[in-house]
């Protein structure tokens, strides 16, 4: 199986990403790097794994559609058999999720439904929120909404402050992000409507 990961920013899940597939934790091949912002530090991460890089700019597109495609020429000719989304913060239209349908997943930082968006660490600490935590779902074409495989709940504490908070949520990311992406990879997980079942597994989480 050939994954690709998508991210737009400083990529510490592709950093745990990477980690894990050289530890061979993920059984499947990372061949591409894939950002909409030649300025991710994600980009540095892949050139130092020896990782393929792409960057298309969104921006020097007239509109969405052909940005998108051209990126879905680039992952076909790869021959990516799923995309692994880590901090891409771009929503992905409904054209681009049927090239990779049940293909497509998504980290989040907090408890969907709860949160979505760009700031769901921030957003639920000046909430007040008492819990929060991370979501691991599939994508549709609807923000932060496709049906959820893993979740983890922590406790936002009176001590916490946003930074130890982040700090707290980035830790549990990276231990289960690669935990999913390698059920992925063995074909361990059902989609059920709205519900995901991972096989042989059912307390894996
Ligand atoms: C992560 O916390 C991820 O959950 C979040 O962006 C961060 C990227 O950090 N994604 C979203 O908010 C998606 N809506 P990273 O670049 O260090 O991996």
């Amino acid at each position: 199986m050939k994954f690709a990961v998508f991210a737009s920013g400083n990529g510490t899940n592709f950093q745990a990403i990477v980690d894990a597939v050289k530890k061979g934790e993920i059984k499947a091949e990372l061949v591409l790097l894939f950002s909409d912002n030649r300025k991710a530090f994600a980009i540095k991460r892949a050139e130092e794994a020896g990782i393929k890089t792409l960057v298309v700019d969104p921006k020097s597109y007239t509109n969405k559609q052909s940005f998108e495609r051209d990126v879905v020429i680039a992952l076909k000719e790869e021959a990516i058999d799923f995309i692994v989304l880590a901090g891409y913060m771009r929503l992905l239209t409904a054209y681009f999720v049927k090239e990779f349908p049940k293909k497509i997943i998504n980290i989040h930082p907090s408890l969907l439904p709860s949160f979505k968006g760009m700031e769901g660490i921030k957003d639920a600490f000046t909430y007040g929120a008492k819990t929060t935590g991370v979501t691991v779902h599939f994508v549709d074409d609807k923000m932060d909404h496709g049906p959820i495989i893993a979740q983890e709940s922590l406790k936002i504490l009176d001590s916490d402050t946003l930074e130890s908070l982040s700090e707290k949520i980035h830790k549990i990311e990276h231990r289960i992000y690669p935990k999913v992406i390698q059920l992925f990879a063995e074909g361990r997980l059902r989609i059920k409507g709205r519900k995901v079942e991972i096989l042989d597994a059912p307390q894996f989480f």
